[in-house]
């Protein structure tokens, strides 16, 4: 693929570097929140507007914020889910503006909210919808009854970690007993490095740059990411949220030259291991002059490409975890879940990486169009 042509717009550059601006995440940039002394979220009216075409948490703000809280929850059977995403969403709006007192007065700075729901209540909408369909189960899994699937997510971003539980004990105390939590993660994102092409990813604790080849482009987002119908749907996009702990001190035994064979990268530039830099995509056909891969068979950015598994592109959004055992919260976002589903199955069994790996929770969501004050969240989609 051409990265000529694959630029950020002006308008995309315009709002990303405004958000960063804001959030006071890029490298060297000091905000007055981030002199010492002051709170570490940037002050109120200066956060991600959680109204829109979309929800923010998605491709807002850029980078994404360091720390996030995931809760999934279960819908009770006698509520109704047009009610229950109106108030949660009037929620986000006064959560993120800084003016819900259960927020105890700490600054929400760059704050965001997504949310989404399960399968089981987007059936209910329509069996056809995007978001519908349950994630399959895969090899490699070790989950409990509880940690598969689920009605409703709730993610939670922000720089300043104190906010996380705070915010989703609001949001959980404004459902009430309509819902029951499930479960939920925590995790972290280190600081970025730039890749190029207006492209920059944090390293995950394997130590390499994670979330590099994606719908970074408008017109790639409007291709692979958002859902363009039907018009209920419109504007959202499909989540897939999977903990992925990792056998990290199996892995750390390895050589680095065997890591970056397992990955296909190398560790400390990212640039592919067929050549050039980080922002090169992999040359899946340059072989040694032997007419061994450059990029091993079995390495994860081949089995994952996009091109060989023959899907679109997903935004990758994933967090670094510690608890309950060191790994990944993998998040991504794409408009077809198959675009998920299939890059797995051709990982399955053959991907290097995914022999360190055991996911112990799982599940899909719908994440909703985005909302504001005269369209309440999901109103579209549950009337
Ligand atoms: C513990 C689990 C995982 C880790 C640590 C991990 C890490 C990475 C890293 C470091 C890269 C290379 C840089 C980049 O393009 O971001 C990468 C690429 C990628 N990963 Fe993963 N990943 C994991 C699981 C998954 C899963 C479950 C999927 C989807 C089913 C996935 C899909 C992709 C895709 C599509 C790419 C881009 C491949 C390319 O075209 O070069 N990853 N991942």
């Amino acid at each position: 693929m051409s990265r000529a042509d694959s630029r950020p717009s002006r308008r995309a550059f315009v709002r990303a570097t405004g958000a960063v601006a804001a959030t006071g995440l890029a490298a060297g940039c000091e905000t007055p929140a981030a002199r010492p002394g002051r709170p570490p979220s940037a002050p109120p009216g200066t956060g991600v507007t959680p109204t829109g075409r979309h929800q923010a948490g998605i491709t807002l703000p850029q980078p994404a914020q360091s720390n996030l809280l995931a809760v999934v929850a279960d819908l009770d059977e006698a509520a109704a889910p047009g009610p229950l995403l109106a108030d949660l969403g009037n929620l986000v709006r006064t959560l993120t503006a800084g003016a819900d007192p259960r927020l105890l007065g700490l600054p929400p700075g760059d704050l965001t909210v997504t949310i989404g729901v399960g399968p089981r209540l987007v059936r209910t909408a329509g069996a056809a919808l995007p978001g519908a369909a349950d994630l399959p189960g895969y090899s490699r899994e070790e989950m409990a009854r509880q940690a598969r699937g689920g009605d409703l997510l709730l993610q939670i971003c922000a720089g300043d970690a104190l906010l996380l539980p705070v915010v989703a004990s609001a949001l959980l105390a404004q459902a009430g007993d309509r819902v029951r939590e499930r479960w939920r993660q925590s995790g972290q994102r280190g600081p970025v490095t730039t890749v190029g092409h207006g492209v920059s990813a944090p390293r995950n604790l394997l130590g390499f740059v994670d979330g590099i080849v994606g719908p970074h482009t408008t017109a790639e987002r409007r291709r692979h990411l958002w859902l363009s119908g039907p018009a209920p749907v419109a504007g959202g996009t499909i989540a897939v949220v999977r903990r992925m702990e990792i056998d990290l001190p199996r892995f750390a035994a390895l050589s680095v030259a065997d890591q970056e064979a397992a990955l296909g990268r190398r560790r400390a530039t990212a640039a592919p291991l067929s050549g050039g830099t980080a922002a090169s995509d992999p040359d899946l056909g340059a072989k040694t002059p032997d007419g061994r891969y450059l990029v091993p068979a079995d390495s994860h950015v081949r089995r994952a490409n996009p091109r060989a598994v023959g899907v679109g592109l997903m935004l990758r959004r994933s967090y670094s975890i510690d608890q309950p055992a060191p790994g990944l919260l993998f998040i991504s976002f794409q408009n077809d879940l198959r675009t998920f589903t299939r890059t797995l199955a051709h990982m399955e069994g053959s991907d290097a990486l995914l022999r360190y790996t055991t996911t112990t929770a799982g599940a899909t969501f719908l994440v909703l169009p985005g909302f504001d004050e005269q369209l309440p969240l999901g109103a579209r989609l549950f009337a």
